[in-house]
């Protein structure tokens, strides 16, 4: 049977574990600590149970003592708690403080390909004159691609085309990579009743390649119909979209007598430029360019959509994009718009915000 404990023993415990509160270097050693000592069966419990078998007047000065260190090593236990929860906090704060006199990172900037800027300048400036944008799809069939566009089978303009044809189906008719947007313009006919205002810029294919040429490019194509549409409106509607686009308010453009099978008559635009010293310059000039084909549409394009060509007339015209766009930002190789290279891009790219101007001859 036990007695009393020392005073002086208890002291002793009582220095013991509060110097190994204070040495408790991590929450993890101050839960073992505390389970060890006050935990169900830690020391300081043990050490209370004995109390039990104590003689009274010990055992009152025994438990009063016992539970004044209780309390002094539970109270220990939360300070010290306390004190490295701060400690990790302020650890955290100052390793992810935030300098803000650090140069920023530099943030990767895209650019927008020279073709699709072209595309939103030519819709600004047709967007302007009432038109809207048609699409249709890249794999056509022959009716759409050719023959209803006035080009039978066996016409010359086939072979010109240099077709992409998809594998023959037995029970459907020939698909192509549709060699020009044309093919929309019957699209759109056959869509809704006239009157219409149409561009519909797209990508285009011909079995090509060189400097001038890639098997895939961008053509617009343009259709306006209506009762009483005429030469005067092509005109001046293709003059307007020349001058608005190089941005030169009195940019020759010249209308040339041509043969396209879905127009009659049919008229290639030429824009005035120089090419002194082998550089070519648009504007004013001893020369002409040839930008884009247009005509009237043939009346039997017309009656092959179901439109009465008695009631209903009206024009269209087509140019490629990488063209227009060599032409105004002086890219010298066709090829160069589809090899992805990022310097190129870098160089010949647009800023994403940048709004396309419709302010004709405000030359930047
Ligand atoms: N489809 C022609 C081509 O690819 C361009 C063209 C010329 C389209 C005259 C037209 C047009 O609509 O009227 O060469």
């Amino acid at each position: 049977m036990q007695h009393s404990l020392p005073e002086q023993d208890l002291d002793a415990v009582r220095e013991i574990l509060l110097a190994s509160i204070a040495a408790a270097d991590s929450a993890e050693a101050l839960e073992s600590l505390r389970i060890a000592e006050l935990g169900k069966k830690g020391r300081l419990t043990q050490l209370m149970r004995s109390l039990g078998s104590m003689e009274p007047e010990a055992r009152r000065s025994v438990g009063a003592a016992l539970n004044a260190i209780k309390t002094d090593v539970a109270a220990a236990i939360e300070g010290r708690k306390t004190a490295l929860m701060d400690a990790a906090l302020d650890a955290r704060l100052m390793d992810e403080r935030l300098d803000v006199t650090l140069p920023v990172r530099p943030e990767p900037r895209g650019a927008i390909h020279p073709i699709s800027q072209t595309i939103d300048e030519v819709i600004a400036i047709f967007g302007e004159m009432g038109f809207t944008v048609a699409e249709g799809p890249d794999i056509e069939d022959d009716w759409h691609n050719f023959t209803a566009l006035n080009i039978p089978p066996e016409h010359p303009a086939r072979q010109e085309m240099d077709t992409f044809y998809l594998p023959g189906e037995a029970d459907r008719p020939r698909r192509v990579l549709r060699t020009h947007t044309s093919p929309v313009q019957i699209r759109t006919m056959l869509e809704s009743p006239p009157p219409f205002r149409i561009i519909a810029p797209g990508r285009t294919y011909r079995c090509d390649s060189d400097a001038t040429h890639s098997p895939m490019f961008h053509q617009v194509e343009g259709l306006v119909v209506d009762e009483c549409t005429h030469m005067g409106h092509l005109k001046g509607c293709l003059i307007e979209f020349c001058r608005a686009y190089f941005r030169i308010d009195d940019l020759p453009v010249r209308f040339r007598p041509s043969y396209f099978p879905f127009t009659e008559p049919s008229a290639e635009v030429d824009i005035g430029c120089t090419r002194a010293g082998g550089d070519l310059r648009i504007g004013h000039g001893d020369d002409w360019l040839e930008i884009l084909g247009s005509g009237m549409v043939h009346p039997r394009v017309l009656a092959n959509c179901g439109i009465d060509p008695g009631r209903y007339q009206g024009f269209a015209f087509g140019m490629g994009l990488e063209r227009i766009a060599m032409l105004k930002y002086g890219i010298a190789d066709l090829r160069t718009f589809f090899e992805s290279d990022l310097r190129w891009l870098r160089h010949y790219g647009f800023a994403a915000l940048d709004v396309p101007s419709l302010v004709a001859g405000s030359t930047p």
